[in-house]
């Protein structure tokens, strides 16, 4: 039997209309336009309305996909949703999703792998059409990251946003699709990035509430250093697998975290600026949504056509990283 090529076959994303700028922040907690965007690069964000959840995101941006991906609901076999801010702790936000869309032959569950969940659920439903399992997946990645951030918090507040980006996958030509993958993990940087309340150990008291116990905890300059170590690694190893060299590569499209952290990965593949994907000028990190975002934004800027090469990396909290290696298939219309 031979083993059949796997790609993506439509993108989608959407972004929830309230933008926040860097001059509202100044408002609640002592920071600048200036200092936001020469550490970051970041200059706005999307917020969700309050009656909005993850899983509103991430129908949309489905929706989108499955369009794009001419497949109706009912075809898809699995939908994982990659998510940190899942509607409720279960039903899961992919059982909502799956409802909703009436995609009743799909199974589907969320992953948990903060920022590189995107990744996670790429690399995991892109096995699974591989092995035959299933025809079509459905891979969302949607945060709705202002709900758990303490706005009273400058070094979290400013750097999140909301959204969502899906992928639909499914078999393409031979030769094209993803190349190579790479995952990992490192527990013991757990505390590095985390929010602690709202599980078993700490679950939801009054005192929880109090000590701000739901809110994400960082220590930032512990992730940056692991960011940009891991993202030099991650990118030049998913190349090696894939037999391809710094030159094959067309588009770089990272995790959207720090401009400085991208900035790293790039001049590391010797790319020029043109061939990374930025948008967390306009959105922020918005964890697991923001490779999928780039990537639907790339391939609806016209910026990715066939045999082209496009390494997507990326990391987070966990601490986790993952990278893939795609070889484009499709020919994209700007719809
Ligand atoms: O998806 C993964 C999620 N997380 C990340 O990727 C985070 C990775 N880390 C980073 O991006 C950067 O470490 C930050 C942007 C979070 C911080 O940048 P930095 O250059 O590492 O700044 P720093 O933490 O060294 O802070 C420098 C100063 C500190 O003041 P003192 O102690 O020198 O007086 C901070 O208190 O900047 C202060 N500061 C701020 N000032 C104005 C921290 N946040 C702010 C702020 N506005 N929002």
């Amino acid at each position: 039997m031979t083993i059949p090529s796997v790609g993506i076959l439509g993108t989608g994303s959407y972004l929830p209309e309230k933008k926040m700028m860097n001059i509202d922040l100044e408002k609640i907690v002592d920071t600048t336009d200036e200092w936001i965007v020469s550490r970051t690069g970041i200059k706005e964000r999307r917020i969700v309305s309050d009656d909005q959840a993850t899983s509103d995101l991430a129908y949309e941006a489905s929706l989108k996909a499955l369009q794009r991906a001419g497949i109706t609901a009912e075809q898809l076999g699995l939908i994982i949703v990659a998510t940190v801010t899942p509607d409720m702790t279960f039903p899961s936000t992919a059982n909502l999703i799956q409802e909703r869309l009436g995609a009743k032959k799909a199974a589907s569950f969320d992953l948990a792998a903060a920022c590189s969940g995107f990744l996670y659920g790429l690399t995991m439903a892109s096995q699974s059409i591989r092995t035959g399992l299933y025809q079509y997946a459905l891979v969302i990645g949607a945060e709705s990251l202002s709900k758990i951030v303490d706005w009273e918090d400058r070094n979290t507040s400013v750097l999140f946003g909301d959204g969502a980006g899906a992928v639909v996958l499914g078999k393409v030509d031979e030769g094209y699709g993803f190349l190579s993958f790479e995952l990992g993990a490192d527990g013991g940087g757990g505390d590095f990035l985390y929010l602690p309340g709202g599980g078993s150990r700490c679950p939801a008291t009054e005192k929880s509430v109090k000590n701000k116990q739901h809110y994400v905890k960082m220590n930032g300059k512990e992730v940056f250093k692991f960011a940009v170590r891991v993202m030099e690694q991650v990118s030049e190893s998913v190349l090696e697998k894939a037999g391809l060299l710094k030159e094959d590569v067309a588009l770089l499209v990272p995790h959207q975290a720090n401009l400085r952290i991208i900035d790293a990965a790039r001049k590391r593949l010797e790319l020029p600026e043109d061939k990374v994907v930025v948008n967390l000028d306009k959105y922020g990190n918005m964890s697991s949504a923001s490779i999928p975002v780039a990537l639907d934004e790339a391939v609806r800027g016209n910026q990715v056509k066939r045999g082209d090469h496009l390494v997507l990396v990326g990391f987070g909290g966990g601490l986790t990283w993952g990278g893939c290696v795609i070889r484009w298939d499709q020919e994209m219309t700007s719809a």
